[in-house]
């Protein structure tokens, strides 16, 4: 590829530390000269005239489309429902009178979400397609696309794709409020900006995440992920991102759901990797690290500026509630990698694995 990686040891280090400018890049983008958000007006009429909107993705992209979800139910008052773009094909929802479908595919090229807009073209169901890649065939079988304008992402294991696929959707559930008349004292891009900042300070604190991935990765067999509402989200993803590239088993779970079975697999030094940085359920999620430690799990909790206590192994800075998950995830990304690292695995390309999958 052309690419390269210039000081790099890997791609996906350089990616997770483009994610700020990804971000900045995105604030220019999607704003005009007048500081209003510039969006295909026809993307904008599509998004006023349904009455719920289908997200369909794999992977990591689906991981964003469950934050999309967030976003597009509690800024634009829109009902949304997340499926697995292998699932929907032959399991479809019962769907509703006027649905507008969203793929988001950072490569585009993705066969089981391809497989789904065939279908959904066929019942004659527009099409919104997010994506890293326009020109790609899920760009160009969508009605329309937004781009995530993160640069080419070449690591098999999806990072600034991730964080780009949540600010474009921020961005586009705010329009949507916008053009519905909601009111809202969210600005899409100061809070993004403020989460570019607050990216570059993660990213320089690799050593700090390296001893942490020593600590408590370099030899376990496998490991957990809790969190409660969008932290439950951004540990599915942490936990994607460390079994593809570090081979250990990991698993996100709620944190209240832990006790209905998965508990019992807790032993001596089990390493629980628990998210805190939502103010409505602190204490709960804090419960459910307790209940963990009774049972001998190493935990390691990650909170944010306000919401922190002593012993937390990791702080990130303030930013607003929902934009938490871009912010989080870079602490899961860099554990990730240093995990993988020490374990001596094939960072960028991962075994059995392709960065998209074009077979279904
Ligand atoms: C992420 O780290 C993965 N390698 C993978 O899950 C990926 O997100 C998935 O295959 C979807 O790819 P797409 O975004 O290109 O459609």
């Amino acid at each position: 590829t052309d690419i390269e990686k210039g000081t790099y040891p890997h791609f996906m280090l350089k990616e997770i530390d483009e994610q700020p400018f990804v971000i900045r890049k995105i604030i220019q983008e999607y704003q005009n000269e007048n500081d209003e958000i510039k969006l295909d007006p026809e993307i904008r009429q599509a998004m006023k005239d349904c009455d719920r909107i289908y997200i369909i993705a794999a992977g990591t992209s689906y991981h964003a489309g469950l934050l999309g979800k967030q976003f597009i139910e509690k800024l634009a008052n829109i009902p949304v429902e997340v499926h697995v773009a292998s699932e929907f094909s032959y399991n479809m929802p019962l769907l509703s009178e006027k649905p507008l479908f969203v793929y988001i595919s950072q490569s585009g090229e993705t066969a089981d979400s391809r497989s789904v807009l065939v279908q959904t073209k066929e019942l004659g169901h527009p099409a919104l397609t997010v994506t890293n890649v326009p020109g790609s065939t899920l760009s160009r079988e969508a009605d329309y696309t937004m781009h995530l304008h993160a640069g080419p992402e070449i690591a098999v294991a999806s990072t600034k794709a991730y964080t780009a696929q949540m600010a474009v959707l921020a961005i586009l559930a705010v329009d949507t409020a916008r053009a519905k008349g909601i009111e809202l004292d969210f600005d899409p891009m100061q809070e993004l900006a403020i989460v570019a900042t607050a990216m570059e300070a993660l990213t320089d604190q690799k050593e700090k995440l390296e001893d942490l991935a020593s600590e408590y990765l370099s030899t376990t067999r496998n490991c957990f992920f809790i969190g409660r509402g969008i932290d439950y989200y951004v540990g599915l993803e942490g936990s994607l991102k460390l079994k593809e590239i570090s081979y250990i088993q990991a698993e996100g779970f709620a944190g209240g759901e832990l006790k209905h079975g998965t508990i019992a697999l807790i032993e001596d030094g089990t390493p629980v990797i628990a998210l805190a940085t939502q103010e409505n359920v602190n204490y709960s999620i804090r419960g459910n690290v307790q209940e963990v430690e009774a049972r001998g799990a190493n935990s390691m909790i990650i909170s944010m500026e306000g919401l922190n206590k002593d012993g937390d192994a990791f702080v990130i800075p303030q930013v607003h509630d929902l934009m938490t998950p871009l912010v989080s995830v870079i602490p899961l990304q860099l554990v990730s990698y240093y995990a993988a690292l020490h374990r001596d695995c094939d960072v960028d390309k991962p075994r059995n694995l392709a960065k998209s999958v074009t077979v279904e």
